[in-house]
C-alpha cells in the first residue's frame, strides 16, 4: 500500500474527482491541494449531505486529517472564508486547515480583469470561470503577485497600495471600474486576520508529516488536458492540474510520489471553448447531458457532451505517469445501443494517435471511432466487476487494452458506497 498518491482529472475537469478523492481521503492523514483555486467545485457527499468544495481539500471533514492549500494554488481569501464560515455552520470545526505561506492571493482586481480580458476577447474568449484565476497566476509569472505571507504582514497595507495602484490603471485602460483602495484594503485587512492563524510553511509541515510515516493524498482540480503546459492552448486554465503540479505546487520531493490515479470519466465532457474532437450534439448527449446533470458546479454551464476519447487519455497517462485509471459515471451509459470510442484521430488524411500541439489543428482531428454494443442493464447496484453485464466488462477491458493502465476501481452512482474498489492501492 502506498504512503504518497496523487488523484487527478485525466480530461477536461468534472470526472467525478471530488467522490473519488474522497474516497481515498478517508485513508489519508494529510490532503493536499495543489493547484487552482476556487475555479473547482469538488461535490461530496458525505453522511448523505452534499458539500461543494471550492479551494479547500477534501479531508476537511475528518478533524484528525490536516488539509493543506498548497503554494501551487492561487487563494481568493474571502472565498475561503465563505467556505470555512459554511463549513462550521454544519459542525465542522475547520481547524485542521493549512495554507500555504508562499501561496498567491487572488483579489478582487484579478476577478475584474478575468472579466475584461474575456470581453475583449470576444467569440476567441476561453470560457474562463471568471474567478481570476488567469490574472493571478499572471502577476505570479510576473513576479508582481502578493502572497500569503505578504498579506498577513504588517507590511500588506503597502504592498496592496502599491500594486492597486498599478492595476487600477489596467483596470481603466481596459474600460472597467477601478477598485477603491481604502475600503478594499479595510476589507481584506479584516480577511487578513481571519485567516493569519492558518498560514504556515506548509512545506515544513509537509516534510515533517511524510517523515513521521503519514499517509499523503494530492488533490488535482480541473483536469491535465486544461493543463497550461499539456492542454489545448490557450483554452486552458493557467495552472499544472496534471501530476507534475503536485510536486512544483506542495514541496514533495519526486521520489517520495508512490501512485497517480486518473479518475477518467466513461465518457468526455468540457466547459468553455476548445477543440474537442469526439463531441456530438444528438438525443444521445441529450440523454447523458440530463441523466449525469452534466451541468457546471462553479459556473452551471451545460457541459459541452463527447465519446470517451482513447488517443487523449493516453496522452494524459503519459505525461501523467499514471500507474491506474478510475473509472466514473459508467452508470450513465446503461440504456444506450451502441458506445463509440475514439482510438485515433484524421487529420489532412493521415492517421494519428497523439495530440497536436496547436488548437486549431487539434480542431480539426476528425475521430476515428471503434463500435461497442451497449448494455441496457441499471449498474447502480453493482458491487463488484463480476456483476457487470458483460458488455460493460468489455468496455472496461478495451480501455484497460488500449491504454495499458489497470482500471483499478469504477463508480457507479454518485453515493459513496456506489463504488467499486478491484484494487486498493492507498
Ligand atoms: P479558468 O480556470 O477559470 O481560468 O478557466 C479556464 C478553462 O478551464 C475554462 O475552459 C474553464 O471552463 C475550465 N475550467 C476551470 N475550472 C474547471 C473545473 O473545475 N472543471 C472543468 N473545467 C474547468
Amino acid at each position: 500500500m502506498s504512503k504518497s498518491l496523487i488523484v487527478l482529472g485525466s480530461q477536461w475537469g468534472d470526472e467525478g474527482k471530488g467522490k473519488i478523492t474522497n474516497y481515498y481521503s478517508e485513508r489519508a492523514d494529510v490532503v493536499v491541494r495543489y493547484q487552482g483555486g476556487n475555479n473547482a467545485g469538488h461535490t461530496i457527499v458525505f453522511n448523505h449531505q452534499t458539500y461543494k468544495l471550492r479551494s479547500i481539500p477534501s479531508g476537511v471533514f475528518n478533524p484528525k486529517i490536516k488539509n493543506i492549500l498548497g503554494h501551487g494554488m492561487v487563494i481568493n481569501p474571502k472565498s475561503v472564508i465563505t467556505e470555512i464560515n459554511s463549513l462550521k455552520e454544519l459542525g465542522f470545526e475547520c481547524h485542521n486547515i493549512y495554507i500555504s505561506d508562499r501561496a498567491h492571493v487572488l483579489f478582487d482586481y484579478h476577478i475584474e480583469i478575468d472579466k475584461l480580458n474575456e470581453e475583449a476577447l470576444k467569440e476567441k474568449k476561453i470560457g474562463t470561470t471568471k474567478n481570476g484565476i488567469g490574472p493571478a497566476y499572471y502577476d505570479k509569472v510576473a513576479r508582481v503577485g502578493i502572497r500569503m505571507c505578504d498579506f498577513v504582514s504588517s507590511d500588506f497595507k503597502e504592498i496592496y497600495r502599491f500594486t492597486l495602484e498599478k492595476k487600477n490603471i489596467q483596470i481603466k485602460e481596459m474600460g472597467g471600474t477601478p477598485i477603491d483602495f481604502e475600503s478594499s484594503y479595510q476589507e481584506y485587512q479584516k480577511v487578513a486576520d481571519t485567516l493569519r492563524p492558518f498560514v504556515c510553511d506548509t512545506i515544513d509541515l509537509l516534510k515533517q508529516e511524510r517523515k513521521a510515516g503519514k499517509k499523503i493524498l494530492f488533490e488535482g482540480a480541473q483536469g491535465a488536458l486544461l493543463d497550461v503546459d499539456f492542454g489545448s492552448y490557450p483554452y486552458v486554465t493557467s495552472s499544472n492540474p496534471s501530476s507534475g503540479g503536485a510536486l512544483c505546487g506542495s514541496g514533495i520531493g519526486m521520489n517520495h510520489i508512490e501512485e497517480a490515479i486518473g479518475i477518467v470519466k466513461a465518457y468526455t465532457t468540457r466547459v468553455g471553448s476548445g477543440a474537442f474532437p469526439t463531441e456530438f450534439e444528438d438525443e444521445t448527449s441529450h440523454y447523458i447531458r440530463e441523466k449525469a446533470h452534466e451541468y457546471g458546479t462553479v459556473t452551471k454551464r451545460p457541459r459541452r457532451i463527447g465519446w470517451l476519447d482513447l488517443v487523449a487519455l493516453n496522452y494524459s497517462a503519459t505525461i501523467n505517469g499514471l500507474t491506474g485509471i478510475f473509472l466514473t459515471l459508467i452508470d450513465i451509459l446503461s440504456g444506450l445501443k451502441e458506445i463509440k470510442v475514439c482510438t485515433s484521430y484524421q487529420l489532412n488524411g493521415k492517421e494519428i494517435t497523439t495530440i497536436p500541439a496547436k488548437d486549431s489543428d487539434f480542431a480539426c482531428c476528425v475521430p476515428q471511432f471503434k463500435t461497442l454494443p451497449g448494455w441496457e442493464e441499471d449498474l447502480s447496484h453493482v458491487t463488484c466487476f463480476d456483476e457487470l453485464p458483460e458488455n460493460a466488462k468489455k468496455y472496461i477491458e478495451f480501455i484497460e487494452n488500449y491504454v495499458g493502465i489497470d482500471v483499478i476501481g469504477f463508480s457507479v452512482g454518485a453515493d459513496k458506497n456506489q463504488t467499486v474498489i478491484r484494487k486498493e492501492v492507498f
